[in-house]
């Protein structure tokens, strides 16, 4: 899966699957992050290891992994996982993180929209994402994606600095997201894209 996708300004933008040979332009692209954006990751991605052992997973057929490319820099990252222990189980966890100067560009939704494709094309029907609550301006971004429902648990997660964050659920059924997509990304052939590319219809 290769796609060549044009911005909101009209930059353009390629979005692939990751590849076993990412892992140096990965880590670059996390080391570049600034702080206020990996404070909330789940991993530490400034060590190697970590960000190896992320491009290593590719093999399992637990997680899909998406990234966006300019040139030979990835801008984006966004990945779409297993939660039970089958795609079969019909629920996966979403992730998505857009390199700052490419934010609030249209990138995040259509990254979100190749992911929904993918979990489409495994049958998945509900997907989750869970953020910290200081994590505001991403919560409201997938309530405009069709995260419809919340829930919050108190004091669960440490961040990336050790201090207790509450943690937020979002989630959603498939359907309920590809309208709120059509909308957003207003392609006419958004219907027959899903049809042909998911077997869905
Ligand atoms: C969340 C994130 C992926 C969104 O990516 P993005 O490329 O900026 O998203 P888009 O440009 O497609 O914006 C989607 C919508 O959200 C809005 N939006 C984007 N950033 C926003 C912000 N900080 N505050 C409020 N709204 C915002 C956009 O205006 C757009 O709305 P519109 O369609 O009405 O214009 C990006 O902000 C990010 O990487 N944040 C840090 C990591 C993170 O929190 N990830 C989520 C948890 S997994």
């Amino acid at each position: 899966m290769e796609r060549t996708v044009t911005l909101q300004d009209g930059g353009q933008v390629v979005i692939r699957r990751m590849r076993p040979d990412d892992g140096e332009r990965s880590f670059a692209f996390f080391a570049a992050l600034p702080p206020e954006d990996r404070k909330y990751l789940r991993t530490d991605v400034t060590r190697h290891d970590v960000v190896e052992r992320r491009v290593k997973e590719l093999d399992s057929g637990r997680v899909e992994r998406l990234v966006a490319v300019v040139g030979d820099r990835i801008v984006a990252d966004g990945s779409l996982e297993l939660v039970g222990h089958g795609w079969g189980d019909g629920v996966a966890e979403v992730r998505l993180i857009v390199a700052q100067p490419y934010q609030r560009r249209g990138l995040g939704t259509l990254m979100a929209r190749e992911l929904f494709f993918l979990a489409a094309h495994h049958k998945v029907e509900r997907v989750v994402v869970r953020m910290m609550r200081p994590q505001s301006g991403a919560i409201r971004i997938f309530r405009k994606l069709g995260f419809d429902e919340e829930f919050l648990i108190p004091e669960h997660v440490r961040d990336q600095s050790g201090s207790w964050q509450d943690m937020i659920i979002m989630r959603c059924n498939l359907e309920a997201m590809w309208r709120e997509l059509e909308a957003l990304v207003e392609e006419t052939d958004m219907k027959r894209q899903i049809e042909e590319r998911t077997g869905l219809g």
